[in-house]
């Protein structure tokens, strides 16, 4: 919200009023599903490979739904506390602190638990109560449970290729939220999400994107992960800075993808096979 910059900053906390929708193409029908869920206050479960648009998602859906969007970046040292909220010493005093997810329980804010995976199992604990229908936050150190304000939504996100704590939450819990499984775009919706977000011509977004569906298509052990549209985007965005296609591919896309020597060679293979310049340079 406007009057809580701190909060802003610390947990990317985004206030959604008067703001440009962030920019999402939708690639299936996620839109409608999770504002279905939404309203009927379920919980969500966004899985899929990084760069694939999960977060971008999320943002714009909490634009749609005039909700401000609470972000926390989940990871292994992620306490209770963390979430929920603890006593500081303020002077001579003794204050209370609410955590990013009190903030979005109290406000009816959508909470989006980036990466919950990585969080410590009994971090997570806390959020049975809050997915089902009790929708409700017990805060141990002040002795209360808050029922969620109208308008509060959970949502967290994993990527089902690293290795999954989310399995271990309860079946009642996982049970009540609602997947929505990320894939990678079309060829045709990849190629304009490239061109929107990196401004750069049809022709060259189409050569990357069609670099990029090969390297998905590899069946090779030694990438780290597949190529998002992340890396694409990066790589035309490159293109954009005077960078030569293969200069740019190799960097953006071959480079994070592979510290096997190897592999990285195949990929560079192949870089010079599918982008034009790439004999030239
Ligand atoms: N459908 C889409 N519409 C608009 N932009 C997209 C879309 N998919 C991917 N992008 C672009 O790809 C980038 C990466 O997407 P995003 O950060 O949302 O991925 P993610 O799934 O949250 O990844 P991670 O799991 O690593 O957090 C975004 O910054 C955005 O530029
Ligand atoms: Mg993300």
């Amino acid at each position: 919200m406007a009057d809580e910059p701190m909060l802003a900053q610390q947990n990317g906390a985004i206030a959604t009023e008067d703001v440009m929708r962030p920019y999402y193409q939708a690639v299936g029908d996620e839109e409608i599903v999770f504002k279905a869920a939404y309203r009927q206050g379920l919980s969500l479960v966004l899985k899929g490979p990084t760069g694939c648009g999960k977060t971008r998602f999320v943002e714009a859906m909490a634009h749609d739904l005039g909700r401000p969007l609470v972000t926390v970046a989940c990871h292994d040292d992620l306490t209770t506390a963390d979430l929920v909220g603890r006593y500081l010493l303020r002077g001579n005093e003794t204050v209370w602190v609410d955590g990013p997810l009190t903030r979005a329980v109290r406000e009816g804010a959508i909470c989006y638990l980036d990466e919950v995976v990585e969080a410590r199992q009994d971090t997570t604990v806390v959020l049975h109560p809050l997915a089902d229908h009790r929708r409700q936050l017990p805060i141990e150190r002040l002795g209360v449970t808050l029922d969620a304000a109208p308008g509060f939504g959970l949502v967290v996100s994993y990527n089902p290729g690293y290795q999954s704590v989310l399995k271990d939450l309860k079946d009642s819990t996982r049970q009540r939220m609602v997947a929505i499984e990320f894939g990678f775009p079309t060829a045709e919706i990849e190629e304009q999400i490239v061109i929107n977000e990196s401004g750069v011509d049809r022709a060259t977004a189409a050569e990357l994107v069609r670099l990029g569906h090969a390297i998905r298509r590899l069946e090779t052990g030694g990438l780290r992960e597949v190529a998002s549209t992340r890396v694409l985007i990066a790589a035309a965005r490159l293109v954009c800075e005077g960078l030569t296609m293969r200069t740019a591919a190799r960097a953006a896309i071959a480079g994070p993808l592979t510290d096997d020597v190897a592999v990285g060679r195949s990929l560079n293979e192949m870089l010079d096979v599918y982008l034009p310049d790439a004999v030239h340079d």
